[in-house]
Order: C-alpha cells, then sequence, then structure tokens
C-alpha cells in the first residue's frame, strides 16, 4: 500500500504542439508538476493557456512531444497503447464538464462500466461496489434512472461515482462544474474532495470558480503554456 502523501502522479517538462504546418502553437512549453494523494490541486487560468491539454497529457489520453509522465512512481507517457489504456483504467478517473455519461444506460451500469473493464471483481461484486458509490453520492434511491431521466447535477453526481469506481490514485476534472448551478457545484465538488480525501487520491482539477479555487490545498496558475 502506498504512503498516504505519496505522489501519485508527476510530470516533468512537459511539451506539446498542436496543429498542423502555419497553425502549429506550442501549447505547452515545459511543464512539471507534481500530485500527492490526498490533496486537491485546483489549475487556474485564461482559456486556451493550455490547462485541458495537460489534463489530457496527465491522464495519458494523448502523448507529449518532449518531457514525462510518471503514475505511482512508473514513467508512463511513453509507453505503448495496451500499457497507457491498463494504467488509465486503473489508476485514473475522469470527470469532464460534459459528463459523458451513457445516456441510455442507468446510473449503476453507468458506474458499473470502468469496473467491467477492468475486470478485477465478480459481477455481483461490481453491482454492490456501484450500489455503495452512487449511495456515497447521494443517488441511493435512483440507481436504476437512465442518464436521461437525471438532471445535470445528478448527471454530474454519477460521473464523480463512475470515476471513483476502480479506486484509481489519481481523479483528473476539467470543469467538473462548469455547467451547473452554485449549489450543485459545490455539492459536486465537496463530494469529489472528500471522497478523495478519505480514499488517498490525488485530485487535479481545472476550474473557472475562484471560491472552488480557494478551498483547495493548492492553486497553480497558469499562463501561455506554464505555470506562473
Ligand atoms: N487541434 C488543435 N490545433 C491547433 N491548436 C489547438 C488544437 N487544440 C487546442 N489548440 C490550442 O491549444 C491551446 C490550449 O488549448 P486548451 O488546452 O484547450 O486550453 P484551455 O483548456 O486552457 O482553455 C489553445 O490556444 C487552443 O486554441
Ligand atoms: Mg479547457
Amino acid at each position: 500500500m502506498a504512503d498516504a502523501h505519496s505522489i501519485a502522479i508527476r510530470c516533468t517538462n512537459l511539451h506539446r504542439h498542436l496543429g498542423q504546418g502555419d497553425n502549429r502553437v506550442h501549447v505547452l512549453k515545459g511543464v512539471s508538476f507534481e500530485a500527492k494523494r490526498g490533496d486537491v490541486y485546483a489549475i487556474v487560468g485564461p482559456s486556451g493557456c493550455g490547462k485541458s491539454t495537460l489534463l489530457y497529457l496527465l491522464g495519458l489520453l494523448d502523448q507529449p512531444d518532449g518531457g514525462e509522465v510518471w503514475i505511482d512512481g512508473q514513467q508512463m507517457s511513453n509507453s505503448d497503447d495496451l500499457a497507457r489504456t491498463a494504467a488509465r483504467g486503473q489508476h485514473i478517473g475522469f470527470v469532464f464538464q460534459f459528463h459523458f455519461l451513457m445516456m441510455e444506460f442507468t446510473a449503476l451500469e453507468n458506474v458499473m462500466m470502468p469496473m467491467r473493464k477492468l475486470n478485477k471483481l465478480t459481477p455481483p461484486q461490481m453491482t454492490e461496489r456501484a450500489r455503495m458509490l452512487l449511495t456515497s453520492v447521494g443517488l441511493g434511491d435512483k440507481t436504476h434512472r437512465l442518464g436521461t431521466q437525471l438532471s445535470g447535477g445528478e448527471q454530474q453526481r454519477v460521473a464523480v461515482a463512475r470515476a471513483l469506481a476502480n479506486q484509481p490514485s489519481i481523479i483528473l476534472a476539467d470543469e467538473p462544474t462548469g455547467n451547473l448551478d452554485v449549489k450543485n457545484s459545490a455539492m459536486v465538488f465537496d463530494l469529489l474532495t472528500s471522497l478523495a480525501k478519505e480514499n488517498g487520491q490525488a485530485v487535479v482539477l481545472v476550474t473557472h470558480n475562484p471560491e472552488i479555487a480557494n478551498r483547495c490545498d493548492s492553486v497553480r496558475p497558469m499562463r501561455d503554456g506554464l505555470f506562473v
């Protein structure tokens, strides 16, 4: 078992260019960062400064042109697709602004999805864990609702439960409360951070909301492809 405050994710000198030809942009210009288990980090900065690009690299959804990403002490950024996909399923939970729930599936099925992919529990264990997670986000009585039958705030709580499904060491959240009202934003943020702290997970979240940023353990302002 990793130490409660060990480094869950670290990146060193990340560079990323996006676009082709004349439109090629140097988006990340040598970003280094580390996140410890049990801590919540806010990445803030103007639109277009590279926050989402960084989160994609940290989440192994994209590969850097230079630099490295280390997850639980293992260098992952340059490993092959299979290894990165496996690491993502096992170590990383994602919550995005637009939740990307499978709307035609129930809340329970959405939360079970990452567990099915990882395939470490039996189906009854998966069901039980999904129920427990949905209860912890206050949706214990709505496990059989379809995505389409849930409000925006409820959908985002399902996304939080889904991100926690495989007990990842890292939660990456890109404007997780961006499309919610004040009350639901606070609720989703509180759930995300309290559950992550209980489980000793590192949370890295991008937010435009100063109240949310101020409640994180650490705030990292970004400008033009670098931390300030
Ligand atoms: N496919 C692409 N081609 C060219 N430029 C891109 C592409 N994707 C993103 N960018 C540029 O990269 C920069 C950083 O984008 P992004 O990481 O999404 O910013 P943020 O999340 O901070 O708003 C922006 O200037 C954006 O226009
Ligand atoms: Mg963004």
